[in-house]
């Protein structure tokens, strides 16, 4: 496998970046697989663009397993498959062993490597899992799952001392043995700082243009989210100027009001 953890962490020394995008289905995977997109994130996400919640929160470990489920056997079909991370949701890992039971759910669902949200406390459970022959993928700054400690979806790292603590999460997680970290709306120049100096990949979403790979999530890139945060930009509409997807909903509405569709070629 081309998109294997070893490979794609040699691309920070080439200076390649490589591209991620959360999915959580089939059908897409085999249009992320057919663009040669790098890395398959199932996220948490899917609480908030699948399930319709306004945090990730209510997300289970079930849940994410049927889902890592799904991108898997369609990821298997791909003649290049992409690396496939499966994030591990609230609280199930708020100890060690819990992170391990779950982690171990994930993997055998055919995930590659697993992502957790936070810092420094998770040090002695990435060590574990990755003693454990579990590849982990840190997320620090924006950490949605802890939204309500933070008071809504807000930019981090903007006063000088959660700088400092950022920068020293990363370098713990990735002295932990992380192979990625997730910089998630945070200045640029700090994710720059921390690309700098921790070994590992990052991962950037809102955090500029710095960091070794990107990652956006599948309805957002497409234009299908309402209100998109201001790191998201609209693929479909920056490539053909319209937004085909849209179009599509609305043409077949207009056909369906005019009788033009079905038309006979449709017929049996
Ligand atoms: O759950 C998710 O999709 C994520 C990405 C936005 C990084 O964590």
């Amino acid at each position: 496998m081309k998109n294997n953890i070893h490979n794609l962490r040699q691309r920070k020394k080439a200076n390649q970046p490589f591209s991620m995008v959360a999915a959580y289905d089939a059908t897409f995977t085999a249009a992320l697989n057919h663009a040669g997109i790098e890395a398959i994130l199932i996220g948490d996400s899917l609480g908030m663009v699948v399930q319709g919640h306004t945090s990730t929160l209510a997300v289970t470990i079930e849940q994410m397993v049927y889902h890592t489920e799904a991108v898997v056997k369609a990821n298997q079909q791909s003649v290049e498959p992409a690396l496939i991370i499966a994030d591990l949701p609230f609280m199930s890992y708020a100890t060690v062993e819990s992170a391990l039971m779950n982690a171990a759910m994930l993997m055998r669902a055919g995930a590659n490597m697993i992502k957790l949200e936070g810092g420094a406390w998770l040090v002695e459970t990435v060590m574990r899992l990755v003693e454990c022959g579990i590849p982990v993928c840190g997320h620090i700054g924006l950490t949605p799952q802890s939204v309500n400690k933070f008071g809504g979806f807000k930019v981090q790292g903007r006063q000088p001392e959660q700088q400092q603590q950022l920068l020293a999460d990363a370098k713990q997680l990735d002295k932990a043995g992380a192979d990625f970290i997730v910089l998630e709306c945070i200045p640029a120049d700090l994710a720059l700082t921390i690309t700098d100096n921790v070994s590992c990949s990052t991962v950037g979403i809102g955090a500029g243009s710095v960091t070794d790979a990107q990652v956006l999530v599948c309805y957002d890139m497409l234009g299908l989210s309402d209100n998109p945060a201001r790191f998201v930009k609209n693929f479909i509409s920056a490539t053909v100027s319209e937004n085909p997807i849209a179009n599509a909903f609305s043409s077949y509405k207009k056909a369906v009001e005019e009788r033009s569709y079905p038309g006979a070629e449709h017929e049996y």
